[in-house]
């Protein structure tokens, strides 16, 4: 049976050698403990983690990891993540350790993977090729219903082709999330009428564990054509509660707020890769991974890495949508786009509602940028004819590689 192989970048703590740091990350997550135990019977031992190489990188080392495919609990992905990217991290024979990556058989993928994925989400849209801009509402917090309404109004009349709510935005008082999906729902359906555009909805339903899949059908009842969830801090079993749940026929927007506290640091942590891997198993449709010039720190290879995870093959499960967000305006745009192709939903908050002539112009201004693209003109070049793209220059400039 092809088992699971987990690759750590590590800096062993002074003193010991780094195949024996290796090795007790081996061990902890699998049979081992500190010391020896006479629990451990023969028949036991072919449950062993087993070190395969480690090789010198920078100031410390990279190990390949086997751990045996019977250890884990097919579909369990909480059991997954407590051996892959468990104990490890806290044992003191490692001075820092990351988790780069890690590869499941075919066997301990039984997931039916995103219901809508990039081409039905296109689908949705009515679009063939071109990237998708989205927009958060900003202020983040604090409109009310009926203001929030207001602003997804003219972001759908500007052109944009999903609205969303904020990571922090769920049920409280001054928004209730009924009254907010009932005003935003109407507001888009006039626009819908108007223009004859559908412009998706991603109401963020996070909530505990045993009331998300509820929170989410009430969504969906009230109209929203998307529901979204904070994947680190709701947990990846909720996504996979909302995904396999047969009354929510929408797609899937998954935010991936804290994601940072473990994916930041180059020497300690879990990279995003594992964490794309899992989303898409479990059926999200649209994932957060970075921007490539925005606000977020961010490592450029990390990002197209992690958008090959959602888009390459993967057993035939559809491909995530990758979402660019935090700090983007018009400006951005091409450089987001040379790098990260064209299947990419770019999200801009300050960088529509801040716009000098206010969010409908913003959203356009998003949209030409996204045009010019499109047309293989130069945003500069575009901006002499389109007015609100010229503004957007004016205050931000254009950001080049
Ligand atoms: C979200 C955003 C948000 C992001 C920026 C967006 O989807 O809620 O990703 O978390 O990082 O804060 O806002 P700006 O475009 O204003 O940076
Ligand atoms: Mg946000």
């Amino acid at each position: 049976m092809p088992d699971v192989i987990a690759t750590y970048a590590f800096v062993p703590e002074r003193g010991t050698a780094p195949e024996e740091a290796a090795r007790w990350i081996a061990e902890e997550e699998t049979t081992g403990t500190w010391t020896g135990i006479s629990t451990r019977v023969e028949y036991v031992r072919r449950l062993d983690g087993e070190v395969l190489e480690v090789t010198p990188r920078g100031n410390g080392y990279v190990t390949r990891i086997r751990y045996p495919a019977e250890i884990f609990e097919p579909g369990n992905v909480s059991q997954y993540l407590s051996v892959v990217a468990g104990n490890l991290f806290g044992l003191k024979k490692l001075e820092s350790v990351r988790l780069l990556d890690a590869e499941f058989p075919e066997s301990l993928i039984p997931f039916h993977g995103p219901r809508f994925g990039i081409r039905g989400i296109r689908g949705l849209i009515g679009t063939l090729d071109r990237p998708h801009v989205g927009t958060i509402i900003k202020p983040k917090v604090g409109l009310s219903p009926k203001d929030t309404a207001a602003v997804a109004s003219q972001a759908a009349l500007g052109g944009v082709d999903l609205i969303k709510d904020d990571e922090t935005l769920t049920d409280q008082a001054f928004c209730p999330l009924r009254e907010r999906v009932s005003l935003v729902m109407e507001a888009l359906e006039e626009v819908k009428e108007e223009t004859g555009r559908q412009v998706l909805y991603a109401v963020n339903i996070t909530t505990r564990a045993d009331r998300i899949v509820a929170r989410a059908e009430e969504a969906v009842n009230l109209g929203a054509t998307m529901v979204m969830i904070d994947v680190i801090t709701a947990g990846f079993t909720a996504l996979q509660a909302l995904a396999e749940s047969p009354k929510i026929r929408v797609p899937i927007h998954v935010h991936r707020t804290m994601h940072a506290a473990m994916t930041r640091s180059p020497v300690h942590g879990i990279a995003m890769r594992l964490f794309a891997r899992l989303v898409r198993w479990l059926g999200g449709d649209q994932l957060h991974t970075g921007t490539v010039s925005g606000k977020m720190s961010h490592d450029r290879d990390e990002v197209t890495g992690d958008n090959r995870i959602l888009t390459g093959p993967c057993l035939g499960l559809k491909r995530v949508f990758p979402v660019a967000s935090g700090g983007l305006q018009p400006g951005n745009v091409h450089r987001e786009l040379e790098v990260l192709g064209n299947d990419i939903v770019l999200q801009a908050g300050g960088g529509i509602h801040g716009h000098p002539d206010g969010t409908a112009a913003g959203a356009r201004a998003m949209r030409q940028a996204v045009d010019a693209w499109m047309e293989g003109i130069s945003l500069e070049e575009y901006a002499r004819e389109h007015h609100e793209l010229e503004r957007a220059l004016k205050k931000w400039g254009v950001i080049h590689g």
